[in-house]
Protein backbone atom coordinates (compact mmCIF):
# COMPACT_ATOMS: atom_id res chain seq x y z
CA UNK A 1 0.00 0.00 0.00
CA UNK A 2 1.60 3.40 -0.83
CA UNK A 3 2.54 5.55 2.06
CA UNK A 4 -0.08 8.09 1.35
CA UNK A 5 -2.81 6.03 1.41
CA UNK A 6 -5.00 6.49 4.77
CA UNK A 7 -4.31 3.78 7.52
CA UNK A 8 -7.05 2.03 8.81
CA UNK A 9 -7.42 3.55 13.00
CA UNK A 10 -7.72 0.83 15.28
CA UNK A 11 -8.77 2.13 18.31
CA UNK A 12 -7.93 -0.05 21.72
CA UNK A 13 -10.73 1.43 24.45
CA UNK A 14 -8.86 -1.50 26.87
CA UNK A 15 -8.05 -0.79 30.66
CA UNK A 16 -3.98 -0.95 30.44
CA UNK A 17 -3.83 -4.03 32.37
CA UNK A 18 -5.65 -5.68 29.71
CA UNK A 19 -3.76 -4.36 26.62
CA UNK A 20 -0.39 -5.07 28.17
CA UNK A 21 -1.01 -9.01 28.09
CA UNK A 22 0.71 -10.81 25.35
CA UNK A 23 -1.78 -12.46 23.53
CA UNK A 24 -3.02 -8.93 22.92
CA UNK A 25 0.87 -7.65 22.17
CA UNK A 26 0.61 -9.80 19.30
CA UNK A 27 -2.68 -8.46 17.89
CA UNK A 28 -0.85 -5.07 17.97
CA UNK A 29 2.26 -6.26 16.53
CA UNK A 30 0.63 -8.03 14.17
CA UNK A 31 -2.07 -5.53 13.14
CA UNK A 32 1.21 -2.99 12.50
CA UNK A 33 3.03 -5.76 10.33
CA UNK A 34 0.07 -5.98 8.23
CA UNK A 35 0.85 -2.19 7.28
CA UNK A 36 -2.81 -1.34 6.57
CA UNK A 37 -3.50 -0.51 10.25
CA UNK A 38 -2.83 2.23 12.60
CA UNK A 39 -3.27 1.46 16.15
CA UNK A 40 -4.31 3.98 18.27
CA UNK A 41 -3.98 3.21 22.48
CA UNK A 42 -6.39 5.47 24.48
CA UNK A 43 -4.82 4.54 27.57
CA UNK A 44 -6.26 4.55 31.11
CA UNK A 45 -5.90 8.32 31.65
CA UNK A 46 -7.77 9.21 28.85
CA UNK A 47 -10.65 6.53 29.56
CA UNK A 48 -11.27 7.06 33.00
CA UNK A 49 -10.02 11.28 32.69
CA UNK A 50 -11.03 12.60 29.88
CA UNK A 51 -14.31 13.57 28.51
CA UNK A 52 -15.33 11.26 25.19
CA UNK A 53 -15.38 14.28 22.96
CA UNK A 54 -11.53 14.40 23.57
CA UNK A 55 -10.73 10.45 22.73
CA UNK A 56 -9.11 9.95 19.86
CA UNK A 57 -11.55 8.81 16.85
CA UNK A 58 -10.81 5.93 15.16
CA UNK A 59 -12.64 3.52 11.94
CA UNK A 60 -12.60 0.41 14.18
CA UNK A 61 -12.64 0.20 18.13
CA UNK A 62 -11.88 -2.63 20.33
CA UNK A 63 -13.47 -2.18 23.36
CA UNK A 64 -14.38 -4.26 26.17
CA UNK A 65 -15.08 -4.40 30.13
CA UNK A 66 -12.51 -5.81 32.78
CA UNK A 67 -12.45 -4.72 36.20
CA UNK A 68 -13.09 -0.47 37.01
CA UNK A 69 -13.67 -0.13 32.79
CA UNK A 70 -16.36 2.63 32.33
CA UNK A 71 -18.67 0.67 29.68
CA UNK A 72 -21.40 3.17 29.51
CA UNK A 73 -18.97 6.22 29.13
CA UNK A 74 -17.47 3.57 25.87
CA UNK A 75 -20.96 3.41 25.13
CA UNK A 76 -21.30 7.12 25.15
CA UNK A 77 -18.20 7.48 22.78
CA UNK A 78 -19.22 4.67 20.50
CA UNK A 79 -22.41 6.23 19.85
CA UNK A 80 -20.91 10.15 19.36
CA UNK A 81 -17.97 8.67 16.77
CA UNK A 82 -19.87 5.60 15.29
CA UNK A 83 -16.68 3.12 14.87
CA UNK A 84 -17.04 -0.60 13.64
CA UNK A 85 -17.13 -2.43 16.65
CA UNK A 86 -15.46 -5.43 17.39
CA UNK A 87 -16.94 -6.69 20.13
CA UNK A 88 -20.43 -4.71 20.74
CA UNK A 89 -20.22 -2.76 23.76
CA UNK A 90 -24.48 -2.61 24.98
CA UNK A 91 -24.51 -6.62 24.99
CA UNK A 92 -21.36 -6.48 27.52
CA UNK A 93 -23.90 -5.54 30.55
CA UNK A 94 -25.47 -8.78 30.07
CA UNK A 95 -22.15 -11.06 30.64
CA UNK A 96 -22.00 -9.31 34.67
CA UNK A 97 -25.43 -11.30 35.31
CA UNK A 98 -25.71 -15.14 34.59
CA UNK A 99 -29.15 -14.82 34.57
CA UNK A 100 -29.22 -12.28 31.65
CA UNK A 101 -26.52 -14.57 30.23
CA UNK A 102 -28.71 -17.79 30.75
CA UNK A 103 -31.91 -15.67 28.91
CA UNK A 104 -30.16 -14.64 26.26
CA UNK A 105 -28.32 -18.11 25.33
CA UNK A 106 -31.99 -19.85 25.84
CA UNK A 107 -33.78 -16.85 23.63
CA UNK A 108 -31.47 -18.21 20.35
CA UNK A 109 -31.69 -21.84 21.26
CA UNK A 110 -28.52 -22.57 22.78
CA UNK A 111 -28.91 -25.28 25.34
CA UNK A 112 -28.20 -24.43 29.20
CA UNK A 113 -28.46 -26.61 31.63
CA UNK A 114 -32.02 -27.46 33.13
CA UNK A 115 -31.88 -24.54 36.21
CA UNK A 116 -33.91 -22.04 38.39
CA UNK A 117 -33.54 -18.71 39.80
CA UNK A 118 -33.60 -17.43 43.30
CA UNK A 119 -33.68 -13.74 43.72
CA UNK A 120 -33.37 -12.16 47.12
CA UNK A 121 -34.01 -8.72 47.52
CA UNK A 122 -32.40 -8.57 51.19
CA UNK A 123 -30.25 -11.23 52.30
CA UNK A 124 -32.00 -14.20 53.90
CA UNK A 125 -35.15 -12.94 52.73
CA UNK A 126 -37.83 -15.84 53.21
CA UNK A 127 -38.81 -16.73 50.14
CA UNK A 128 -42.21 -18.97 49.72
CA UNK A 129 -41.36 -20.61 46.48
CA UNK A 130 -37.56 -21.95 47.81
CA UNK A 131 -37.65 -25.13 49.74
CA UNK A 132 -34.31 -26.86 51.06
CA UNK A 133 -34.59 -30.21 51.89
CA UNK A 134 -31.48 -33.06 52.76
CA UNK A 135 -31.12 -33.99 49.15
CA UNK A 136 -32.67 -31.52 47.11
CA UNK A 137 -34.00 -27.68 46.45
CA UNK A 138 -37.20 -26.70 45.41
CA UNK A 139 -37.96 -23.62 42.92
CA UNK A 140 -41.49 -23.05 42.29
CA UNK A 141 -42.17 -26.22 42.27
CA UNK A 142 -39.23 -27.47 40.34
CA UNK A 143 -36.94 -30.00 42.06
CA UNK A 144 -32.65 -30.17 41.93
CA UNK A 145 -31.91 -33.09 43.37
CA UNK A 146 -28.19 -33.66 44.56
CA UNK A 147 -25.86 -33.33 42.88
CA UNK A 148 -26.91 -29.38 41.64
CA UNK A 149 -24.74 -26.58 41.44
CA UNK A 150 -25.37 -23.54 42.54
CA UNK A 151 -24.40 -20.26 41.19
CA UNK A 152 -23.85 -16.38 42.56
CA UNK A 153 -26.20 -14.48 40.00
CA UNK A 154 -23.38 -12.22 39.56
CA UNK A 155 -21.27 -13.60 37.13
CA UNK A 156 -18.36 -11.82 38.50
CA UNK A 157 -18.57 -13.87 41.87
CA UNK A 158 -16.36 -17.31 40.78
CA UNK A 159 -17.70 -18.63 44.38
CA UNK A 160 -19.22 -21.71 42.95
CA UNK A 161 -20.68 -24.39 45.19
CA UNK A 162 -21.85 -28.61 43.89
CA UNK A 163 -23.53 -30.30 46.75
CA UNK A 164 -23.35 -33.91 46.74
CA UNK A 165 -26.02 -36.20 47.91
CA UNK A 166 -25.95 -38.18 51.32
CA UNK A 167 -25.87 -41.55 49.76
CA UNK A 168 -22.21 -40.23 48.39
CA UNK A 169 -21.64 -38.93 51.77
CA UNK A 170 -23.33 -35.39 51.33
CA UNK A 171 -20.85 -32.21 51.54
CA UNK A 172 -20.29 -29.44 49.36
CA UNK A 173 -17.44 -28.31 46.71
CA UNK A 174 -16.63 -24.66 46.46
CA UNK A 175 -15.05 -23.70 43.38
CA UNK A 176 -12.90 -20.69 42.72
CA UNK A 177 -10.33 -18.88 40.79
CA UNK A 178 -7.20 -20.61 40.71
CA UNK A 179 -5.16 -19.92 43.44
CA UNK A 180 -1.60 -21.55 43.28
CA UNK A 181 -2.68 -24.84 42.27
CA UNK A 182 -5.94 -25.27 43.64
CA UNK A 183 -9.11 -24.60 42.02
CA UNK A 184 -11.32 -26.31 44.51
CA UNK A 185 -12.39 -27.38 47.31
CA UNK A 186 -14.23 -30.01 49.53
CA UNK A 187 -16.31 -29.42 52.20
CA UNK A 188 -17.61 -32.68 54.09
CA UNK A 189 -19.56 -30.69 56.92
CA UNK A 190 -21.94 -28.17 54.43
CA UNK A 191 -25.14 -29.52 54.31
CA UNK A 192 -27.19 -26.53 54.20
CA UNK A 193 -26.88 -23.94 50.91
CA UNK A 194 -26.43 -20.42 50.93
CA UNK A 195 -29.43 -17.98 51.57
CA UNK A 196 -27.54 -14.45 51.82
CA UNK A 197 -27.94 -13.23 48.13
CA UNK A 198 -29.38 -14.27 44.83
CA UNK A 199 -28.56 -17.61 43.46
CA UNK A 200 -29.38 -19.57 39.97
CA UNK A 201 -29.44 -23.57 40.91
CA UNK A 202 -28.72 -26.13 38.18
CA UNK A 203 -28.64 -29.32 37.46
CA UNK A 204 -25.42 -30.96 37.80
CA UNK A 205 -24.23 -32.13 33.73
CA UNK A 206 -21.62 -35.38 34.48
CA UNK A 207 -18.80 -34.57 31.52
CA UNK A 208 -16.22 -36.69 32.39
CA UNK A 209 -14.00 -34.29 34.40
CA UNK A 210 -13.38 -31.86 31.59
CA UNK A 211 -14.44 -28.60 30.51
CA UNK A 212 -14.62 -27.57 26.86
CA UNK A 213 -13.30 -24.00 26.68
CA UNK A 214 -14.41 -21.95 22.90
CA UNK A 215 -13.22 -18.70 21.66
CA UNK A 216 -14.47 -17.60 18.62
CA UNK A 217 -13.41 -14.41 16.33
CA UNK A 218 -16.43 -13.65 14.20
CA UNK A 219 -19.04 -16.53 13.77
CA UNK A 220 -17.11 -18.28 11.16
CA UNK A 221 -14.17 -19.43 13.59
CA UNK A 222 -13.81 -21.02 16.82
CA UNK A 223 -11.04 -22.64 18.73
CA UNK A 224 -11.63 -25.17 21.29
CA UNK A 225 -9.59 -26.68 23.56
CA UNK A 226 -10.54 -28.81 26.86
CA UNK A 227 -9.15 -28.83 30.06
CA UNK A 228 -9.73 -30.41 33.34
CA UNK A 229 -12.70 -29.38 35.52
CA UNK A 230 -12.07 -27.91 39.02
CA UNK A 231 -15.00 -30.02 39.82
CA UNK A 232 -12.73 -33.50 39.70
CA UNK A 233 -10.31 -32.64 42.95
CA UNK A 234 -9.73 -29.05 42.32
CA UNK A 235 -5.34 -29.77 41.30
CA UNK A 236 -4.94 -27.69 38.63
CA UNK A 237 -2.19 -29.80 36.24
CA UNK A 238 0.70 -27.20 34.68
CA UNK A 239 2.56 -28.20 32.64
CA UNK A 240 6.86 -27.91 32.90
CA UNK A 241 6.66 -24.28 31.83
CA UNK A 242 3.57 -23.64 34.38
CA UNK A 243 0.75 -23.08 31.93
CA UNK A 244 -1.97 -25.20 32.80
CA UNK A 245 -2.08 -28.61 30.54
CA UNK A 246 -4.96 -28.12 27.50
CA UNK A 247 -5.94 -30.67 25.10
CA UNK A 248 -6.69 -30.59 21.57
CA UNK A 249 -10.51 -30.95 20.86
CA UNK A 250 -12.42 -30.82 17.97
CA UNK A 251 -16.37 -29.42 17.83
CA UNK A 252 -18.92 -30.67 16.51
CA UNK A 253 -21.02 -29.60 14.10
CA UNK A 254 -23.46 -28.70 16.58
CA UNK A 255 -20.69 -27.10 18.72
CA UNK A 256 -19.78 -24.91 15.90
CA UNK A 257 -23.30 -23.83 15.08
CA UNK A 258 -23.46 -23.31 18.83
CA UNK A 259 -20.41 -21.34 18.66
CA UNK A 260 -21.35 -18.89 16.02
CA UNK A 261 -24.92 -18.89 18.08
CA UNK A 262 -22.68 -17.56 20.86
CA UNK A 263 -20.96 -14.80 19.38
CA UNK A 264 -23.88 -13.34 17.43
CA UNK A 265 -26.48 -13.43 20.74
CA UNK A 266 -23.83 -11.43 22.54
CA UNK A 267 -22.64 -9.57 19.67
CA UNK A 268 -19.56 -10.36 20.55
CA UNK A 269 -16.82 -11.37 17.64
CA UNK A 270 -14.51 -12.21 20.24
CA UNK A 271 -16.09 -14.89 22.72
CA UNK A 272 -15.10 -17.23 25.24
CA UNK A 273 -17.58 -19.47 26.43
CA UNK A 274 -17.37 -22.97 27.93
CA UNK A 275 -19.08 -26.14 26.70
CA UNK A 276 -20.16 -28.62 28.64
CA UNK A 277 -20.20 -32.19 26.89
CA UNK A 278 -22.38 -34.30 28.81
CA UNK A 279 -24.73 -37.46 28.14
CA UNK A 280 -24.30 -36.82 23.91
CA UNK A 281 -25.00 -33.52 24.69
CA UNK A 282 -23.75 -30.45 24.74
CA UNK A 283 -24.75 -27.25 26.85
CA UNK A 284 -22.88 -23.86 27.54
CA UNK A 285 -22.54 -23.08 31.20
CA UNK A 286 -20.91 -19.81 31.19
CA UNK A 287 -20.32 -16.65 28.49
CA UNK A 288 -17.05 -14.66 29.38
CA UNK A 289 -16.58 -12.45 26.25
CA UNK A 290 -13.34 -11.03 25.22
CA UNK A 291 -10.90 -13.36 26.50
CA UNK A 292 -7.77 -15.46 24.87
CA UNK A 293 -6.03 -19.18 25.28
CA UNK A 294 -4.09 -18.93 28.18
CA UNK A 295 -1.32 -20.67 26.37
CA UNK A 296 1.65 -18.97 24.83
CA UNK A 297 1.80 -21.02 21.59
CA UNK A 298 -2.17 -18.95 20.66
CA UNK A 299 -3.95 -20.60 17.67
CA UNK A 300 -6.51 -17.95 18.13
CA UNK A 301 -4.50 -15.12 17.00
CA UNK A 302 -4.53 -16.89 13.68
CA UNK A 303 -8.19 -16.48 14.02
CA UNK A 304 -8.11 -12.86 15.20
CA UNK A 305 -5.60 -12.36 11.94
CA UNK A 306 -7.81 -14.00 9.41
CA UNK A 307 -10.89 -12.28 10.80
CA UNK A 308 -9.16 -8.98 10.79
CA UNK A 309 -8.21 -9.18 7.50
CA UNK A 310 -12.10 -9.98 6.51
CA UNK A 311 -13.41 -6.86 8.13
CA UNK A 312 -15.68 -4.20 6.35
CA UNK A 313 -13.90 -1.13 8.41
N1 LIG B 1 -24.18 -27.39 35.43
C1 LIG B 1 -22.94 -27.81 35.61
N2 LIG B 1 -22.66 -29.14 35.69
C2 LIG B 1 -21.41 -29.59 35.90
N3 LIG B 1 -20.35 -28.78 36.06
C3 LIG B 1 -20.55 -27.46 36.00
C4 LIG B 1 -21.85 -26.90 35.76
N4 LIG B 1 -21.73 -25.56 35.74
C5 LIG B 1 -20.43 -25.29 35.94
N5 LIG B 1 -19.72 -26.41 36.09
C6 LIG B 1 -18.28 -26.51 36.35
O1 LIG B 1 -17.90 -25.38 37.08
C7 LIG B 1 -16.93 -24.63 36.38
C8 LIG B 1 -17.15 -23.15 36.64
O2 LIG B 1 -18.43 -22.77 36.19
P1 LIG B 1 -18.63 -21.44 35.33
O3 LIG B 1 -17.76 -21.51 34.13
O4 LIG B 1 -20.08 -21.25 35.13
O5 LIG B 1 -18.11 -20.37 36.36
P2 LIG B 1 -17.15 -19.11 36.26
O6 LIG B 1 -16.65 -18.86 37.63
O7 LIG B 1 -17.91 -18.02 35.62
O8 LIG B 1 -16.00 -19.59 35.33
P3 LIG B 1 -14.83 -18.77 34.61
O9 LIG B 1 -13.66 -18.93 35.52
O10 LIG B 1 -14.70 -19.52 33.33
O11 LIG B 1 -15.30 -17.36 34.41
C9 LIG B 1 -17.11 -25.03 34.93
O12 LIG B 1 -15.93 -24.83 34.21
C10 LIG B 1 -17.47 -26.50 35.07
O13 LIG B 1 -16.32 -27.30 35.29
MG1 LIG C 1 -16.24 -20.64 33.17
Amino acid sequence: MAETEKKITVGVCVMEKKVLSAPMGQIFDRLHAFGEFEVIHFGDKVILEEPIESWPVCDCLIAFYSSGYPLEKAEAYAALRKPFLVNELEPQHLLHDRRKVYERLEIFGIPVPRYALVIRETPHEQLDYFVEEEDFVEVHGVRFWKPFVEKPIDADNHHIMIYYPSSAGGGMKELFRKVGNRSSEFHPEVRRVRREGSYIYEEFMPTGGTDVKVYTVGPEYAHAEARKSPVVDGVVMRNPDGKEVRYPVLLTPAEKEMAREVCIAFRQSVCGFDLLRSNGRSYVCDVNGWSFVKNSHNPLLDGVWKATLNHPC
